[in-house]
């Protein structure tokens, strides 16, 4: 099977089924090309809330895929690779949360949606990196725990003035590991490039940048930044669009760790053998799906 007729049959029976396929910014170029939008986390859940389609292909890791089903648990939320999922959500577990809030009766969990249902029904409200400033910001509560993701939350803590933000001890494996080091050297190299992190790296890192955003917010900033050359310091899946979107302008890749192997594992193949067979469903219990839409639903509604 060559990749086009894999193209020309996902887009047949996309249409014969009225599915509809989102992939996130990281994912391969050739998945990226088949989706009906593509985006960051914050985009597709969205999307995901608002679509007609009753079948919907969700390419990314798993706590995407069950955010969708949470917002739309009539719909059939297929992940076409079923073991894609994300270590860094796995570093909070709803027991250990659970213990925390004994503990701390007053205070706010804000939940990074790279977390599970099960995480997202013990929280108040959900966040993206994109709107995690936003999100604390509308808290009426002076006292927050941030979960799982300590390098988003103390990049927030910096900006909040009037609260106690505390972060749970979790990171992203893939961002954690860019070095503030290798900012310096690639600053020297290309003293006339723009560096656009993630706020998933390290404070030595964030420190550094020009700009801080999520995948979208970067791709935005490169788009209408008159620069013409950008070293990019998130998962390299978003070069894809960038060099697409603009080629006037050069990108280089802050550091060659920046992979998330998670986010690499759906080919052109597991589309097309999700949409066809309708495999690879995701099911929550629903009494968990319920808490965990409170949390998501206050998000949606800022
Ligand atoms: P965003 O697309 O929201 O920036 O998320 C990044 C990420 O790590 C998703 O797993
Ligand atoms: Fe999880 Fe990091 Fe991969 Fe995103 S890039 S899915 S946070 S491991």
């Amino acid at each position: 099977m060559t990749n086009q007729w894999m193209v020309n049959e996902i887009n047949k029976i996309k249409k014969e089924k009225k599915a509809l396929i989102l992939a996130h910014n990281y994912q391969i170029p050739e998945v990226q090309e088949v989706a009906d939008i593509v985006g960051d986390s914050l985009a597709l859940s969205k999307a995901a809330a608002e679509a007609k389609e009753e079948i919907i292909v969700f390419c990314g890791v798993h706590f995407m895929a069950e955010s969708a089903k949470i917002l739309s648990p009539e719909k059939k939320i297929l992940l076409p690779a079923i073991d894609a999922g994300c270590p860094m959500a796995d570093m909070v577990t709803a027991y250990k949360l659970k213990e925390y809030k004994k503990n701390n009766p007053n205070t706010a969990i804000v939940c990074y949606v790279n977390s599970s249902a099960e995480v997202k029904a013990e929280s108040d409200v959900c966040c993206t990196s994109s709107n995690a400033l936003k999100v604390v910001n509308s808290l009426e509560e002076d006292k927050i725990m941030f979960v799982p993701d300590k390098n988003l939350g103390n990049f927030i803590k910096g900006k909040v003035k009037d609260k106690e933000v505390e972060v749970w001890p979790g990171f992203c494996i893939t961002h954690h590991r860019v070095k503030g080091l290798e900012i310096d050297r690639i600053r020297e190299a290309q003293p006339d490039a723009e560096i656009l992190v993630h706020p998933e790296c390290n404070k030595e890192v964030v420190e550094k940048a020009d700009f801080i955003g999520s995948t979208s917010q970067i791709i935005n900033y490169a788009r209408k930044s008159n620069n013409k050359k950008f070293i990019i310091g998130t998962e390299m899946g978003v070069l894809h669009k960038l060099e697409k979107e603009n080629p006037d302008k050069k990108f280089y890749l802050l550091s060659p760790g920046l992979i998330c192997t998670n986010m690499k594992k759906t080919s052109l193949e597991d589309v097309y053998n999700a949409l066809k067979e309708e495999k690879n469903s995701v099911l929550i219990e629903e009494d968990i799906r319920k808490k965990a839409l409170k949390p998501l639903n206050r998000m949606l509604s800022l």
